[in-house]
């Protein structure tokens, strides 16, 4: 009787376990880029472009700050929801080890441009040259765990973030009158000259053995809170920087396209981040904001002046901003620009959103 009862114990497991799916390990997920997309490398270097105290991480699930420049989840969380994934930790964190490097890293880094000199306000930060350099190394920590091949396999499997640009602006171009930068170009040609820039750093992550990359471009620059607050006029967005973003946009898909062509393949993909955000800018009550030119977090007008701190003026509920600090979304607006990384159209993503691209690369 126990017997039987054993063998049907026995049979019963092998088909259950015959009849499961493979165990599918979501796909690994890489994050390269500046403080959009920081998940807390800076909180780890003598840096003073970090996020990791009160009030940040306010609506986080531990409610602690962790270095997100953000209320709650920034876009590579929200992505990682996506995948089915856990969030990817940071590159510096101690707690990437093991099984753990197996779901991807984080090497984005606060501050940062496509430039080497923008951001040198914030001293020791991971530039892109470094964020690259950590990939590698990452690659090579990953194949003393699972070998070579598989290590390639999960590189080339992989979905991959890039978000910069922003900064080769604001903490560049714009940051001060007269700065090196726009006594060397004019607006059209530094926005040139930083597409050419990025697309090396593109085909680099492609030579590293990137094979899915979703590449943001810059936000509406000049309708952040601190632009509205330093240089709008009676709240209105900020001119020159948008202009700057209003160029460099189009020329990123541009750019994408040619590097697509060469390869003979839809590796790069361009968010249009810009029309993202001028969704809810344009109509905030739409998407259930009161406001999106004043921040949660900060003081002065449009709480946009100066950083955001204990002391900072905060509202209550962040739901209702579409800012969480003087540049940086709250979690409520990071999750409409995820949904139309996901599923929007071809105004949004091009050539295809990420739910296309999930079911595309699921059937390889
Ligand atoms: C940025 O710095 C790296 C070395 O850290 C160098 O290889 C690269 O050429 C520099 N980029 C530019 C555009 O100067
Ligand atoms: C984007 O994703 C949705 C699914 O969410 C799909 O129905 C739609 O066709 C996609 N759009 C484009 C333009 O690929």
């Amino acid at each position: 009787m126990a017997s039987t009862l054993l063998a049907t114990f026995l049979v019963l497991l092998l088909l259950s376990i015959l009849s499961s799916p493979a165990v599918a390990q979501p796909r690994a997920f890489f994050v390269f880029g500046d403080s959009l997309v920081d998940s807390g490398n800076n909180n780890f270097l003598a840096t003073t472009a970090r996020a990791d105290s009160p009030p940040y991480g306010i609506d986080y699930p531990t409610h602690r700050a962790t270095g997100r420049f953000s209320n709650g989840l920034n876009i590579p969380d929200l992505i990682s929801e996506k995948l089915g994934a856990e969030p990817t930790l940071p590159y510096l964190s101690p707690e990437l080890t093991g099984q753990k490097l197996l779901v991807g890293a984080n090497f984005a880094s606060a501050g940062i441009g496509i430039l080497n000199d923008t951001g040198i306000q914030f001293l020791n930060i991971i530039r892109i040259p470094r964020q690259l350099d950590y990939f590698h190394q990452y690659q090579q920590r990953v194949s003393a765990l699972i070998g070579e091949a598989r290590t390639r396999q999960l590189v080339n499997r992989a979905l991959v973030l890039i978000t910069v640009g922003g900064n080769d602006f604001v903490n560049n171009y714009y940051l001060v009158p007269f700065s090196v930068r726009s006594t060397q170009f004019t607006l059209p040609d530094y926005v040139d000259y930083l597409i050419s820039e990025y697309g090396k750093i593109l085909e680099q992550l492609y030579n590293l053995g990137a094979r899915r990359v979703l590449v943001t471009g810059t936000g509406p620059l000049g309708c952040v809170p601190t632009e509205i607050a330093q240089r709008g006029r009676n709240g209105n967005c900020a001119e020159d920087p948008q202009k700057a973003a209003d160029l460099f946009n189009p020329r990123l898909i541009d750019m994408i396209n040619r590097l697509n062509n060469n390869i003979g393949s839809h590796v790069f993909i361009a968010a249009n981040a810009f029309r993202m955000h001028m969704d809810f800018i344009q109509s905030p009550q739409a998407y259930g904001f009161r406001t999106s030119k004043t921040a949660c977090c900060g003081q002065g007008p449009y709480n946009g002046l100066g950083l955001c701190t204990v002391v900072s003026n905060l509202c209550s509920n962040r739901d209702e901003y579409a800012f969480w600090d003087g540049f940086h979304p709250t979690e409520k607006a990071n999750r409409l620009i995820v949904q139309q990384i996901m599923g929007g159209n071809t105004d949004y993503m091009h050539p295809m959103n990420l739910s296309t691209i999930m079911e595309l690369d699921s059937r390889v």
